[in-house]
């Protein structure tokens, strides 16, 4: 099958709107079940798979993600081009609630999860380069899209990559703007170095639904607002995707 874009929905988009000619694929992998059928149809004349990256009902948390299964299953369906989108937490202060970016850098602080193919004994090991985590022409035909659709969009940022499921401390954050990071969500690693182990083109639509702890006017961060937020800002999600499919 060929498949035009594959797109992996995060918190808050668990299917793609206006996908027509659906038709489910269950698929294993090597290893294991990917978090649910991938979805694919037509979209905007073009073909597209979508996969809930959280399953369709929201169950599997961050750390448990089979991200190895998920990238392999849109690969072994025929997809090159991936956009990963991700709910985030906003760390630089032109990154607010609603604030939609494309950004061009990762700091991976995850631990215990599959973050390569390469991890059978006696099989070649590969030294893949990750100077630049994201495809650059996919992050700039995302940006035109946004462009041509009149939606705004932050032109790079630094993604940090957390554990989860809990949200960060202050402390926590405080570090990781002093390393550099304008961003925190905890599904952006490893999917993005797995895409690139496949050599599948990979970026990122990162919505940022509430400032990150100790950067915004609260004490607390509600997972109300984080959700009223994310509902704002994925619904823009379709008409960037549907002006990049046909361009
Ligand atoms: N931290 C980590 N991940 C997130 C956040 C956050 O504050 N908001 C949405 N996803």
């Amino acid at each position: 099958m060929s498949i035009d874009l594959a797109v992996i929905g995060g918190s808050g988009l668990y299917n793609f709107p206006g996908l027509e000619n659906t038709s489910r694929h269950a698929l294993d992998t090597p290893y294991g079940p990917a978090s649910g059928d991938v979805v694919t149809g037509d979209f905007a004349g073009r073909k597209v798979a979508f996969l809930a990256r959280h399953g369709e009902s929201h169950t599997i948390p961050p750390h448990r993600v089979n991200y190895r299964a998920n990238l392999w299953a849109l690969h072994s369906l025929g997809a090159r081009k991936v956009v990963g989108v991700n709910a985030v937490g906003g760390i630089r202060g032109d990154m607010g609630p609603r604030v939609i970016v494309v950004p061009d850098q990762v700091i991976d602080y995850t631990h215990g999860r599959y973050t390569s193919f390469c991890d059978v004994e006696g099989a070649e090991v590969r030294h893949i380069d990750f100077s630049e985590p994201y495809t650059e022409s996919l992050r700039r035909e995302l940006i035109a899209a946004a462009g041509k659709a009149g939606i705004a969009v932050v032109d790079g940022g630094c993604y940090g990559a957390t554990q989860g499921p809990r949200l960060e401390t202050r402390a926590e954050i405080a570090r990781m703007k002093r390393d550099g990071c304008d961003l925190v969500g905890m599904t952006g690693m490893p999917e993005a170095v797995l895409a690139r182990e496949l050599e599948m083109d990979y970026a990122c639509l990162a919505l940022v639904a509430n400032f990150a702890a100790g950067c915004g006017d609260e004490a607390e961060i509600s997972i109300e607002e984080i959700f009223a937020h994310l509902a704002a800002a994925t619904a823009e999600v379709p008409r960037i995707l549907g002006v990049l499919l046909k361009s």
